[in-house]
């Protein structure tokens, strides 16, 4: 009997355990299609600079190469990307955002798990030791640079995340935390932060202002 138990509670935890690394394929490409149709918006809105416009362009170019491989890995289809990439090489705005937003219908994003029901001081504590730690380095020069002068010098600045955090949707400033620490696609190493400390760290960003 004991040892039934024990094993039906193995069971359960490996099955858990399965579905929460499939459900994080299917987390991710919902959270990468919500950064890149914001990225579609922020390319059409023309009130980025040139070279950052371009950076633009180029991630999005590099999202549609390797979305393939996120839907296939999240169990989707992913015969509507070469559509898609087409439209970009024509820089058709439009048609990449309804492309991106029917993808999106298919693939919601959940933000619920990362989203902080309350900005208690714990929280807050922890998001800004987080962003003390790994993030202010590249992330507050930043800070400096753009009250002293627009950065136009780098093609995808590192921007101020504080500005982001109040500026942008709550649900698209969740999915380009959890999309993460990515300061070269080429390296891009995987976003090593729990659901926990995503909600701190955007807790921290919505709540705290820049001296
Ligand atoms: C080594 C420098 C570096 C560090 C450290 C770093 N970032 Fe960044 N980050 C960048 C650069 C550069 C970009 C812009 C390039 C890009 O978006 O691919 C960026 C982009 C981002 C974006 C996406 C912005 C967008 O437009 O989608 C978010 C969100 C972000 N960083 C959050 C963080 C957080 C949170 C940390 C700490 C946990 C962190 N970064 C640490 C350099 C860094």
């Amino acid at each position: 009997m004991r040892t039934h138990c024990v094993l039906a509670f193995v069971a359960a935890a490996v099955f858990s355990a399965a579905a929460t690394a499939q459900g994080e394929h299917a987390r991710r490409l919902a959270a990468e299609l919500v950064v890149m149709a914001g990225d579609v918006r922020r390319v059409a809105s023309g009130s980025e600079s040139a070279l950052h416009g371009e950076g633009l362009r180029e991630r999005l170019a590099g999202a549609l190469s390797s979305l393939p491989l996120l839907m296939r890995r999240a169990g989707a289809d992913p015969a509507a990307v070469p559509a898609l990439r087409a439209v970009l090489a024509r820089q058709d705005w439009h048609a990449l955002d309804i492309g991106l937003r029917a993808l999106q219908r298919k693939h919601p994003f959940e933000p619920a798990t990362i989203l902080p029901a309350q900005a208690t001081p714990e929280r807050l504590r922890l998001g800004e030791a987080i962003h003390k730690q790994a993030c202010a380095g590249c992330h507050d020069d930043q800070r400096k640079s753009l009250r002293d002068a627009p950065a136009t010098a780098t093609k995808l600045p590192a921007f101020n995340l504080f500005e982001q955090a109040k500026k942008l949707p709550r649900a698209e400033f969740a999915a380009r935390l959890l999309i993460g620490v990515r300061g070269d696609r080429s390296t891009a190493w995987r976003n090593p932060f729990s659901d926990l400390e995503l909600g701190a760290l955007l807790a921290y960003y919505q709540k705290a202002g820049y001296e």
